[in-house]
């Protein structure tokens, strides 16, 4: 693949481990955690799978700038900055509300990536590229390549459905089920389109949001008959909202599996899983992947989280 020319190395493919915790040995479940947060400390998780094939797109278009959006404390700034620092390519991050990067660690990270950040209006940060300020922005940089929010676009689903490919490897046979948290829900659409047809689907919406189930359903492209429920349930009140419940949760799992995990994306999914599982919603016996997208970075946000 082209651009792995300058990208440090990654842990391809990502490890699979099992999550052992009380519960799942009474419920007699086998949970998996398939590790894509231990790919690259910098570029992890999913933002590793959704940037993949957008590289290769960058590098053949000759882009000489990646222009790319996000919230203050965004995995996927985050990546994108570290990413185009190995590869010598210019990144610029268009952030959403005033400037914090003052004392964010997330910006200031990206800044020595040497991203360029352009801070804008929540207003008008929702319109994006139609926006009259980002144009102007965009216009400052010649061949610019613009990469979605999230990375979120149909090379982001390529590239996670390569999970699949390792998940076959390493598992003696298809997994039940498989989950994972969504935020644009590109991750979800790539798994779902590429599922094998055993494996049911399932998706844990990290934000408020009505209509992410159908924004995961179109990113598939098509029709699709696989297995697949949406829990909008366990947000906690909101994107990057937590509680002390969701904390304790975290903090007490952590210490019996020794996984770590964000407050933003895997906290509120693995929660809803363990919810489930208490509920007696899987079978006994049940094989169970949770695909662990990484996000880790985003801790050292938690003192400016919402409660
Ligand atoms: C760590 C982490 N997990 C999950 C998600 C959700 O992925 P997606 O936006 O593809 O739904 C994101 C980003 O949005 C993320 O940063």
């Amino acid at each position: 693949m082209l651009p792995e020319q300058g990208m440090p190395d990654l842990v391809l493919p990502s490890p699979l481990m099992t999550c052992n915790h009380p519960l799942l040995t009474e419920k007699k479940i086998k949970l998996f955690v398939k590790r894509d947060d231990l790919i690259h400390p910098e570029i992890s998780g999913n933002k590793y799978r959704k940037l993949k094939y957008n590289l290769e797109k960058i590098k053949l278009s000759n882009a000489e700038t990646v222009i790319t959006f996000g919230g203050a404390f965004s995995n996927h700034l985050h990546a994108t900055a570290a990413t185009c620092h190995y590869l010598g390519i210019q990144s610029v991050g268009i952030v959403r509300g005033e400037d914090t990067s003052s004392d964010n660690p997330t910006l200031q990270f990206c800044k020595q990536k040497g991203m360029v950040l352009h801070f804008i209006g929540r207003n008008e940060y929702r319109l994006k590229t139609d926006s009259d300020q980002v144009k102007n922005i965009i216009k400052q940089y010649p061949h610019p390549f613009i990469l979605p929010e999230g990375g979120s676009n149909p090379e982001a689903l390529v590239g996670v459905s390569e999970i699949w490919d390792e998940l076959t490897q390493q598992l003696a046979q298809p997994a039940d089920y498989i989950f994972c948290a969504a935020g644009t829900g590109a991750t979800l659409a790539g798994l779902l389109k590429h599922a094998p047809e055993k494996t049911h689907v399932l998706g844990f919406s990290s934000l408020k949001s009505e209509h992410l189930k159908d924004e995961i359903l179109r990113l598939t492209g098509e029709k699709t008959e696989k297995p697949f429920t949406f829990f909008n349930n366990y947000h906690f009140g909101g994107y990057a909202k937590t509680t002390t419940e969701l904390l304790d949760f975290i903090t007490a799992l952590e210490a019996v599996s020794g996984i770590p995990m964000d407050y933003v994306y895997n906290g509120k999914a693995v929660f809803g899983m363990f919810d489930l599982i208490q509920k007696n919603f899987f079978p006994e016996n049940s094989v169970i992947v949770w695909l662990h997208t990484g996000g880790l970075q985003g801790k050292k946000g938690m003192p400016y989280l919402k409660k």
